[in-house]
């Protein structure tokens, strides 16, 4: 499905990587696109069971996906699997609650050290060293909220921390969309 904008920021985000970019230069062109890009819309089917993770372009430095959140949908507390995230909002308000990393003493309940809201155009950062998080749209949204990922470098699975016990579970992150086409209305979020 063609979207010019959102394309010309698959081409500019690759060849920010290819230079060996980082940080200050990618949130700038995330946050440009979020705060102004409209063509998204086709690319970003909502789910009534889950969140869906939609991709836009996956290439070796990175992936850049659509996340689609209903309302009272949210991602389980996860790592980031030792890579670079971003987060920008298309749409919606959308909150990231933040957990320190669990010291390894053992599995333990995990506290949330606080929490930030991200409004369209903002966007967020997170690596492992920054500790864990869960992203959801604020819980007053009655439409949900649409934010723009993108992982440096992509990976394919990462750890879930059940908040009570702190223990951990391996999770496949799949792919409800390609390009707008979705895989399977049953795929994991
Ligand atoms: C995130 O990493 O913040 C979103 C969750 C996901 O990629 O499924």
């Amino acid at each position: 499905m063609s979207a010019q904008a959102l394309d010309a920021l698959v081409r500019s985000l690759h060849d920010e990587f290819q230079n060996g970019g980082r940080g200050g230069r990618v949130a700038e062109l995330l946050g440009e696109y979020s705060g102004t890009g409209n063509d998204w819309r086709p690319l970003a089917p909502f789910s009534e069971q889950h969140y869906t993770r939609n991709l836009v372009a996956l290439e070796a430095r990175f992936e850049l996906m659509i996340l689609c959140w209903g309302p009272g949908q949210e991602s389980p507390i996860h790592n980031h699997e030792g890579q670079d995230c971003w987060m920008a909002v298309l749409e919606g308000e959308v909150e990231e609650v933040r957990y320190p990393m669990p010291k390894g003493n053992g599995p333990a309940p995990l506290l949330a050290k606080g929490s930030l809201r991200f409004a369209p155009g903002q966007v967020a950062y997170i690596r492992d060293e920054m500790g864990l998080h869960l992203v959801r749209p604020l819980s007053t949204s009655a439409s949900g909220g649409v934010t723009l990922h993108l992982y440096a470098a992509p990976y394919d699975e990462c750890n879930c921390y059940c908040p009570d016990t702190g223990r951990i579970t391996r999770k496949k992150l799949g792919h409800y969309s390609v390009r707008g086409r979705i895989l399977s209305p049953s795929a994991a979020s």
